[in-house]
């Protein structure tokens, strides 16, 4: 990537210099000759690097420095100094200078100083990677679940990861697809790459591909800078196509021709570049109808479906439940709460439309409910069955809420029901109420008034 660099010397034959041998280096300069213009510069386009002359003609590079610090605080700043200004040089590096270049300077010292300087930031980015990956790793571990099909989902991931095949996930909303992929990407042989999950459902089409592929700078308007796209930025690791059922017609041929190929081009750049990473695709559709229907393309279904995995819903794997729901207690929770015989029969037996996600949202939801009590009970579990029928009643087909105003309900009835159920804990105290559920008074009045609620 190429790196962004302020340079601010009122010396112009030095800042010439400089912009000169930096964009041998490929940064991106851009030049200013007062403290203050290089004040205004930071603060609005914060550039990686700052080369700042300590003498200027309007405010001194120490005032500047304090100045730029103040907005941008991360900012990298390399002080410029002359012979006799080494002292304040040093200066600035207690009040957070990186370094300082003395003048008159060899193009080479000027080079290496810059160059070791990228090298830093990278390796900073590189290890603040690896953090990111040990902390996702560590997350892929929690896949709770002790059932048969949870059981068989386990072997199937094994074997997944074992190999290096195109990996196909089904199932519905919420029974932890991306959590499967995460699992097989790191537990795999590629997990020193990324993973990079892209979810082609709910980027517009027209980004999608650039997204994708990357793209060179100027094959479109808008394209100011080259981008490197998913697809290389998983090279060596996994790439996640999540939503594949929500790929366009021609996304999917130029997928298929990756898939063919294992190599892409940049949208407006004519080299092929090779490219070595695993396939893992998810959906929550019925990827079969969908090539029945004509809507996904056959070839493309069995390119991708190498390696299938089933998703079970949570209703097919009842005996699971309670171990999840201590598992995202202690999650959300410091201590344990305990559910009363009844109350976890209710739970056992509830629908679970919306599978892990949903128990999860539902486990949330209780521990704010439920105030200093530590067992529950069925009357705290109510508006389970109520959000169900809503479901139910307008989502036949399982295939989503039919409009916008259909969900505003739902979400008002589910809000108006949380509510009084607060309400009721608290025997009719707004201020209570409003506490337990992270509100405001004034917020829960208005609510109330909204939706009618008398205490
Ligand atoms: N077996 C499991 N054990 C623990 N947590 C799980 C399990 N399965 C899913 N989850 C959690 O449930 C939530 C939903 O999982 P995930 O996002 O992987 O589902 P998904 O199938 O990709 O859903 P969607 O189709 O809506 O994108 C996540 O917070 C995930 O951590
Ligand atoms: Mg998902």
């Amino acid at each position: 990537m190429n790196k962004t660099v302020l340079i601010c010397d009122d010396d112009k034959k030095i800042s010439d210099l400089i912009e000169f041998r930096l964009k041998r280096q490929g940064c991106l300069t851009h030049c200013v000759y007062k403290g203050a213009d290089a004040i205004d510069y930071v603060k609005h386009f914060h550039p990686e690097l700052v080369m700042l002359d300590i003498r200027l003609p309007d405010i001194n590079g120490v005032e500047v420095l304090k100045e730029i610090k103040k907005t941008n605080k991360d900012s990298t700043v390399l002080m410029i100094s002359a012979h006799a200004d080494v002292k304040l040089a040093v200066e600035c590096m207690k009040h957070g200078a990186y370094d300082f270049l003395e003048k008159p300077f060899e193009n080479t010292e000027l080079d290496t100083k810059v160059k070791n300087l990228f090298e830093r930031f990278e390796l900073q980015e590189e290890v603040t990677e690896l953090r990111k990956e040990l902390g996702e790793k560590y997350k892929s571990k929690a896949l709770i679940g002790s059932s048969r099909p949870m059981k068989k989902v386990f072997e199937q991931l094994e074997m997944a990861a074992r190999s290096n095949v195109n990996v196909l996930i089904e199932g519905e909303s919420g029974t932890g697809k991306e959590l499967v992929a995460r699992a097989i990407h790191f537990n795999g042989s590629q997990k020193q790459g990324g993973f990079i999950a892209v979810n082609c459902g709910a980027i517009p089409e027209n980004l999608l591909e650039s997204e994708l592929f990357g793209h060179e700078k100027g094959s479109f308007t808008g394209a100011v800078t080259r981008k490197i796209g998913k697809f290389e930025q998983a090279q060596g690791g996994t790439i996640f196509l999540d939503e594949i059922g929500d790929l366009s017609n021609p996304l999917q041929v130029k997928l298929l021709r990756v898939l063919q190929e294992r190599e892409i081009e940049r949208v407006g750049g004519g080299q092929p570049i090779p490219i070595s990473v695993r396939f893992v695709a998810a959906t929550h559709r019925d990827l079969k109808k969908q090539v029945r229907d004509g809507k996904f393309r056959e070839d493309l279904y069995f390119r991708l479906n190498v390696f299938p995995i089933r998703l079970p819903a949570l209703r097919d794997r009842r005996e699971d439940i309670p171990e999840l729901l201590r598992y995202f207690i202690l999650k959300h929770n410091k201590e344990q709460i305990k559910i009363d015989g009844q109350a976890l029969e209710r739970l056992i037996e509830y629908h679970w439309p919306g599978n892990i996600r949903e128990l999860e949202n539902f486990v949330e939801r209780i521990i704010l409910l439920k105030g200093d009590r530590d067992v529950l009970t069925e009357e705290d579990i109510n508006f389970l069955d109520d959000l169900n029928n809503e479901l139910h009643a307008i989502e036949p087909d399982g295939d989503g809420v039919k409009s916008f105003d259909d969900a505003n309900k739902i979400i008002s009835d589910n809000e108006k029901s949380i509510l009084e159920n607060a309400l009721k804990k608290a025997n009719g105290n707004v201020s209570m109420a409003s506490k337990y559920l992270n509100i405001s008074r004034d917020t829960f009045y208005r609510k109330m008034k909204k939706y009618e609620i008398d205490r």
